[in-house]
């Protein structure tokens, strides 16, 4: 009796527990290509743990590669590994496993139609032939296959991810592929971050930049790779990172609290492990303002204005199109250096007041308010 009334408590707490946090995980309400909502895309690569990489390089009859293959692997390795790894406070290993030997692919480089944008079929039918080139390599323990072209091919300007549609991946020796990476001559501009971007992409977090020509760093500014890989503030954001499983639920403060009442909450800046990283008080069934810290260590280690950053997470919104927006908008503002709140300031949303009480060298204290 005992036992089953312990039990029963126990359950009741569990299903208390999770629904306090419900509100908070937004839910993704299309669920292909990337999302900034709950849960990941199914056919994404894991983000916890091992994840094996086979890296390819190919090169053209009519662009022959003239650096050696090890030399454009420094490009991205060890930055990106080491950049995975830091980012998700060790909870991810990348393991890039190269094949040193340039692939000479069939076509002339311009036969490919990865100019002036790559669509879907294209992209997957590059990366296909590249991977059938590298007989005798073995696939079978990588989840992900990236495709690094010379990057003196004018024929292959980008290098985006291959989200492949569920079910709709290709075949490598047997094995089905659903993400793979190929790179461009871009490589040379954005360098070794580059790969983490389109690995997220992999991982199912959507762009944070927006698509349509015009100020294309109007949503996030400086804040996050997936929004500006060159940004002062590349380090995720701590959502990206709940999202991917390197911030654990019980690192979140979930603001479902009811009119005139207030939390005060001691958050850790978010580029350093441990201590609750963010606040979350959703305000639509899709919408949720999202408060956390940020310190000018690791990939911050240059952001001018440490402090509070607020922004807005919009689950129903795909990449490019503003899925997450630093708060206060204000899209003239490219760069958003200084959208941290400032200590003793405050901050008002709809009906939520933030007040930013104090500050230490790695935690700030905040009260939010819902009036
Ligand atoms: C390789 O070729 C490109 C374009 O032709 C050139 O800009 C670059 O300097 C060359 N690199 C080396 C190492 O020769
Ligand atoms: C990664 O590769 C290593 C060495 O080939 C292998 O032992 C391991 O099982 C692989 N891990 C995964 C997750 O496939
Ligand atoms: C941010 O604020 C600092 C100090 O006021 C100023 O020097 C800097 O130009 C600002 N940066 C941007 C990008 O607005």
């Amino acid at each position: 009796m005992n036992l089953l009334l312990n039990f029963l408590l126990l359950s009741l707490f569990g299903l208390i527990k999770t629904d306090l946090l419900s509100k908070c995980r937004l839910q993704n309400p299309s669920p292909y290509g990337t999302g900034i909502g709950f849960p990941r895309v199914k056919n994404r690569v894991n983000s916890v743990g091992i994840l094996n990489v086979s890296v390819l390089f190919v090169d053209f009859n009519d662009n022959p590669a003239n650096r050696t293959t090890q030399d454009i692997f420094s490009i991205i390795s060890p930055t990106s590994e080491a950049f995975f790894f830091k980012s998700s406070y060790g909870r991810l290993q990348v393991k890039l496993r190269p094949y040193f030997k340039w692939l000479r692919m069939s076509k002339r480089s311009i036969d490919y139609n990865m100019s002036p944008s790559i669509s879907y079929t294209a992209q997957k039918a590059y990366i296909s032939e590249a991977s059938s080139l590298a007989k005798g390599w073995d696939f079978s323990t990588s989840q992900l296959i990236v495709v690094m072209t010379n990057p003196y091919v004018y024929a292959v300007p980008y290098g985006p991810t291959f989200n492949a549609n569920l079910g709709g991946g290709f075949t490598v020796n047997g094995k089905v592929f659903e993400n793979a990476v190929s790179s461009g001559k871009d490589l040379l501009y954005w360098k070794g971050y580059w790969l983490n971007h389109e690995m997220s992409h992999a991982m199912g977090l959507p762009d944070l930049y927006e698509y349509a020509s015009g100020s294309q760093f109007k949503f996030t500014g400086g804040w996050s790779i997936m929004g500006n890989i060159n940004g002062l503030g590349r380090e995720y954001f701590g959502w990206e990172r709940w999202l991917l499983g390197w911030i654990q639920d019980s690192q979140i403060i979930c603001g479902t609290f009811t009119i005139h009442s207030y939390l005060r909450v001691t958050l850790t800046a978010i580029e350093i492990p441990n201590g609750l990283k963010l606040i979350v008080v959703p305000i639509a069934e899709n919408k949720a303002v999202v408060i956390e810290s940020r310190k000018k260590y690791g990939f911050d280690d240059k952001i001018t204005k440490p402090g509070l950053l607020v922004y807005l997470v919009d689950s129903s919104s795909r990449g490019g199109t503003g899925p997450i927006k630093v708060l206060p908008l204000n899209l003239n503002d490219n760069n958003k250096m200084n959208a941290t709140m400032s200590v003793g300031s405050e901050f008002n949303y709809e009906n939520i007041k933030i007040f930013y009480q104090s500050s230490s060298s790695t935690t700030d204290d905040v009260i939010v308010f819902k009036h």
